[in-house]
């Protein structure tokens, strides 16, 4: 049975989830109609993942652009409410926990859409990031939820919403693989030094490196706290290739912090192969985004977390994940010791799925369809 399916997007991470999402429902033969709702808008957040992962371009630009959370929630909204009475898709897919993925929610239950939530029953239990409400917003609204992992089953189990659960396994291990083979292929395996294109300049790939991102609320917004980490980030004894986030640059200079200097070298956000390789290239990793700890994860280089907790705590065992909330509390040695460690040596098992994950939500919403 061929359906009509409506995935709303917007932002950077939602655009990495949609590329395998986007070939599954191709391969299945079902119609899919994609809505970027213009959360991100730069071409670096944007645009390099349609090309650079092979995704159809949107049907529908509905260019909200940045604002409040009322206020760019609401736009996506009000823009999205023409769109989904024209379509009438038989499941509209969310993705992930950000403000597009709230509002294209709560538009479609409004109108009696089915809607699938992709990355349900994640939980950091931190209810003063945004991201928290609009996980546990979008799940309760939600008619399917597309849990990638058995602890974000039983957080559903916990919020009384098990019926409406089905385990898939994490779609971003589908890409995460595809894209990793892809690049060791173009470099037959020869890592790390002729690897990675895009870093700062100034970063120097023959000698060991750290991959950092810093783009969080929590982290970027507070000057006392931005000023902290990018202390602790240039004071590390390896060189630091920042790749930063638009966020990140704005907030920075509305403070008076300069990003550039110690051991920090700063540059654009990268592609998505981009990133791969140049996590492969590199001795670890320093972030507070969901997605990169899990690429640490999935390419086997330690990620160290600039968080108190984490909604991906599979990452943690065996050390493969350290939270640091306060790089500066531990001290400069053990703060460089814990930044630079070694990969530890356990296996990390497959928690995240077997990178079919895209290939099983097309067939649950098949299975699920009401029509
Ligand atoms: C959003 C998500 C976050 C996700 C992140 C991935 C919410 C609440 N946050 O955070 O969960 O991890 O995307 O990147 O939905 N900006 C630009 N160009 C852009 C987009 C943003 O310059 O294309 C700047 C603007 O200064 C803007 C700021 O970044 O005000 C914040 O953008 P916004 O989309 O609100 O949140 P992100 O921090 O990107």
């Amino acid at each position: 049975m061929s359906l009509k399916i409506l995935s709303v997007v917007g932002a950077r991470p939602q655009l990495v989830k949609l590329a395998p999402i986007a070939a599954a429902l191709g391969a299945a033969g079902h119609r899919h109609v994609i809505v970027h709702t213009g959360q991100h808008y730069d071409a670096d957040l944007s645009d390099v993942f349609f090309s650079g992962l092979g995704i159809p371009d949107p049907d529908v630009h509905l260019g909200v652009g940045s604002g409040s959370h009322g206020v760019q929630t609401g736009a996506v909204m009000a823009a999205l409410d023409p769109i989904l009475e024209r379509e009438r898709p038989d499941w509209v897919l969310v993705y992930g926990d950000t403000n597009s993925t709230l509002a294209g929610a709560v538009s479609a239950v409004k109108l009696h859409l089915p809607v699938a939530h992709l990355e349900a029953g994640l939980r950091s239990f931190n209810r003063r990031m945004p991201e928290e409400h609009n996980r546990v917003l979008t799940d309760h609204a939600a008619d399917l939820l597309l849990a990638p992992t058995e602890e974000a089953m039983r957080h559903l189990a916990a919020e009384g919403l098990a019926e409406r659960s089905v385990r898939t396994g994490d779609v971003m291990v589908d890409v995460c693989l595809r894209i990793r083979d892809t690049v060791l292929a173009r470099t037959g395996g020869d890592l790390p030094e002729s690897l990675p294109e895009g870093l700062p300049d100034g970063i120097d790939p023959e000698r060991p490196y750290l991959v950092a991102t810093l783009h969080r609320a929590e982290n970027t917004d507070d000057a006392v706290r931005l000023g902290s980490l990018v202390d602790s980030l240039a004071d590390l004894p390896v060189q630091v290739a920042l790749l930063a986030h638009p966020r990140l640059v704005a907030r920075a200079e509305t403070h008076g912090i300069k990003l550039g200097r110690g051991a920090l070298r700063v540059g654009r956000p990268l592609p998505y192969a981009g990133m791969v390789a140049a996590v492969l290239g590199s001795q670890g990793v320093i972030t507070d985004s969901g997605g990169l700890q899990k690429e640490a994860f999935l390419l086997e280089r330690p990620c160290t977390t600039l968080r108190t907790e984490t909604e991906w705590p599979e990452t943690l065992a065996g050390g493969w994940n350290e939270l640091v909330a306060d790089p500066g509390a531990l001290g400069p040695v053990h703060w460089a010791e814990t930044a630079t460690r070694p990969a530890p040596d356990v296996p990390r098992g497959t928690p995240y799925g077997d990178g079919r994950a895209a290939e099983a939500v097309a067939a649950i919403l098949a299975e699920r369809v009401r029509r």
